[in-house]
């Protein structure tokens, strides 16, 4: 048994889950009791703080739950600077991926290395998440695209779940690429997705969802169709690459599947959106995404919280299209660019985000009996998390009850 008190807590913020979307609970002068990781108290005034047998000063800052990034790809070999620069000198993300680099460039350099290496390296991008706040990422295979590597990247999640505190929720997306070697066929690749990566990557519970890059020139609506229902024949839940680039129909597709959300839908038709609502997809919108691909149009967030929609906010973390793992700098972007509040913001990389991943069970709010995942950060309140961008304002950060992350040490 082990039992850590949080005391001298300035204020906390957290979703208030009774009464809905973009509401938050918030109280002053608090401290919480955390007991074998979970939160057991949290309490109001003065606290004897000698009662416990481990303490933490919390210095009158501002405590907020753990931050969840829904939507990452950190398993990747080396990083793609080279292309940014061709970005910056005039080329498209789109002109970069049909001249065989993009997605099968990290995926020719992943084959290339060691199990071992990428593991290595993975373990360090994702050192960074707590240091931001973070503490439970989605975390995507996608850099393999064979059946070896796609479960070798799953592997290494599973080995990094264990071995380092940040959570992380594995997805399998075999289908982010058609690989070079099945260019000129690419439905003997569909073949091979559904007929033998699927099946072992559910058998041995590699991965909770099944996710496809549902784009232009990429997988259609009927293969995506195909890819993710077979996906939830074998216990993967439906997660989708929708309407980014070109207006597809992925978000339709979403709702026909039933996924847990649909993500990107910078393109998304009023169609889309109103399945979406009918259907309660949740929206995982990456804002930057099309900050850091130049894109003039995000995702119209405001329409789709009129509709309905749970909006979630994401860092879509990889080495392409958003090379950041900085929740906080989302926030920023998506109040600027795409008109949320700062309060509908901590649901969108708190709570929604949590659901979004099918874990708000656990994580996600502070609440008595979840998970002690919560990060103390230097902000007097919550409007100032969005306000004073592309800096860090976390303190400490503690997973579980334990301290992750402190800030100078
Ligand atoms: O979410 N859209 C597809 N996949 C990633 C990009 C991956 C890459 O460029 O390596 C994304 O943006
Ligand atoms: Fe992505």
């Amino acid at each position: 048994m082990s039992e850590i008190l949080f005391y001298n807590i300035g204020r906390y913020y957290t979703a208030d889950t009774k009464a809905g979307y973009g509401r938050i609970k918030s109280a002053e002068n608090v401290h919480i009791r955390v007991r074998d990781g979970h939160i057991e108290e949290i309490g109001t005034g003065g606290i004897n703080a000698g009662q416990s047998a481990q303490t933490v000063d919390c210095h009158g800052l501002t405590l907020l739950p753990g931050f969840v990034d829904a939507h990452t790809h950190p398993v990747f070999y080396k990083t793609r600077e080279e292309e940014f620069v061709m970005r910056v000198q005039g080329k498209s993300y789109e002109q970069i991926a049909a001249a065989g680099g993009g997605i099968r460039n990290s995926v020719r350099r992943f084959r290339e290395a060691d199990k071992e290496t990428i593991k290595e390296r993975t373990r360090k991008r994702i050192a960074v998440f707590p240091e931001y706040g973070t503490t439970t990422i989605e975390a995507k295979s996608g850099y393999g695209l064979s059946k070896e590597d796609e479960i070798k990247s799953l592997e290494i999640i599973a080995e990094l779940n264990r071995e380092q505190p940040l959570e992380m929720i594995p997805t399998f997306l075999g289908a982010h690429e058609v690989p070079d070697e099945y260019r000129d066929r690419r439905g003997d690749y569909i073949d091979l997705v559904c007929n033998e990566m699927i099946p072992e990557v559910g058998e041995r519970k590699l991965a909770r969802f099944c996710d496809v890059f549902c784009e232009k020139d990429v997988f259609s609506v009927e293969e995506s169709r195909r890819i993710l229902e077979c996906g939830r024949a074998h216990g993967l839940t439906p997660k989708l690459h929708a309407d980014e680039l070109y207006p597809l129909g992925g978000a339709e597709l979403s709702a026909e599947v039933r996924a847990i959300s649909a993500d990107h839908l910078l393109e998304i038709s009023d169609k889309g959106i109103q399945r979406m609502a009918d259907e309660g997809v949740m929206a995982v919108l990456l804002p930057g995404t099309t900050f850091f691909l130049g894109k003039e149009r995000y995702a119209p967030a405001r329409k789709m919280l009129d509709k309905g929609l749970e909006v979630v906010i994401a860092t879509d973390y990889n080495p392409g299209s958003s090379a950041t793992q900085n929740l906080q700098l989302m926030t920023t972007l998506g109040a600027i660019k795409m008109r949320m509040m700062p309060e509908e913001l901590l649901w969108a990389i708190t709570f929604s985000a949590a659901r979004a991943i099918g874990m708000e069970d656990h994580i996600g709010h502070l609440e008595v009996g979840k998970q002690a995942d919560f990060v103390l950060m230097d902000i007097p309140n919550l409007h100032y998390l969005p306000y004073h961008y592309g800096i860090n304002h976390t303190v400490m950060t503690v997973k579980k009850g334990n301290i992750i992350y402190q800030k100078g040490d």
